[in-house]
């Protein structure tokens, strides 16, 4: 059975992320909205599978007076996110676990995010609930999901070109060979997804998943090259 192996993910994870153009919008997707939502004095922000921590160090700057807890289940990411977090000086709450080993009070959190994680949990709709009934009332919940099986091609070329910007034809071809086992994994995410292991969804079928798991959807559109559903939601 395939399964994206996290640790082995972990390690190329940043460099794959910084070279690829659409990572980088789905960070800025998020930012535009925190403008927008004028969370209250020290929010409490819940980052759910938050990898190697981009998503708060980017919302750090904006929010630098929020408590942000860090949720995820992999020692390599986490171990990562922390160094991160400590250049920066980011005072940070890091849990080394799934949603259901959280111990934190029901409707205390302001902001809740989960990008490119929910797809990878076996329960993605209990998920749904038990974020539900995390946040505020009037809190909201940000979220990306990889929902369209991956084309590896459309995204080595996705990135081929980038880098290609970014380095030259040399400096993309070295790139490719360093970080393969990144692409690797990728691979291996879509094998995965081809098998039913990861939630595929339609941007309509997650607008169901989050409606009948009580959630009253503000904004949802598709980002990522197609790929992703982003949805902006209040508790129902
Ligand atoms: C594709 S990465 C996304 C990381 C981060 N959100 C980002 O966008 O950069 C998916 C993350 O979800 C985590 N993850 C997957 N399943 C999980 C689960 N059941 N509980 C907690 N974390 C999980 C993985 O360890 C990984 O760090």
């Amino acid at each position: 059975m395939s399964e994206i192996d996290w640790e082995r993910y972990a390690i190329d994870y940043d460099v794959m992320c910084e070279a690829n153009p659409a990572y980088q919008q789905n960070v800025q997707h998020l930012l535009d909205r925190l403008d927008q939502w004028q969370l209250p004095a020290s929010p409490k922000v819940l980052d759910i599978g938050a990898g190697t921590g981009s998503f708060i160090v980017a919302m750090s700057e904006k929010l630098s007076d929020a408590q942000f807890t860090h949720l995820d289940f992999n020692a390599a990411m986490n171990a990562q996110a922390l160094n991160k977090y400590t250049a920066l000086g980011i005072d940070i709450d890091i849990v080394q676990g799934a949603l259901a080993d959280l111990d934190m009070p029901n409707y205390s959190q302001d902001l809740i995010i989960c990008v490119n994680a929910l797809y990878a949990m076996s329960q993605p709709q209990a998920v749904l609930r038990r974020i539900r009934r995390l946040l505020k009332p009037n809190g909201r919940f940000f979220v990306i999901d990889f929902g369209r099986e991956m084309r590896v091609v459309k995204w080595s070329y996705h990135l081929y070109v980038a880098l290609l910007q970014q380095q030259g034809a040399r400096g993309a071809a070295k790139w490719f060979w360093r970080n393969r086992e990144v692409l690797r994994q990728n691979r291996i995410g879509m094998r995965a997804q081809q098998q039913g292991n990861y939630w595929l969804h339609s941007p309509r079928q997650f607008a169901y998943a989050l409606e009948s798991n009580g959630w009253y959807i503000e904004e949802i559109t598709t980002c990522y090259l197609g790929d992703c559903d982003l949805a902006v939601c209040r508790p129902f």
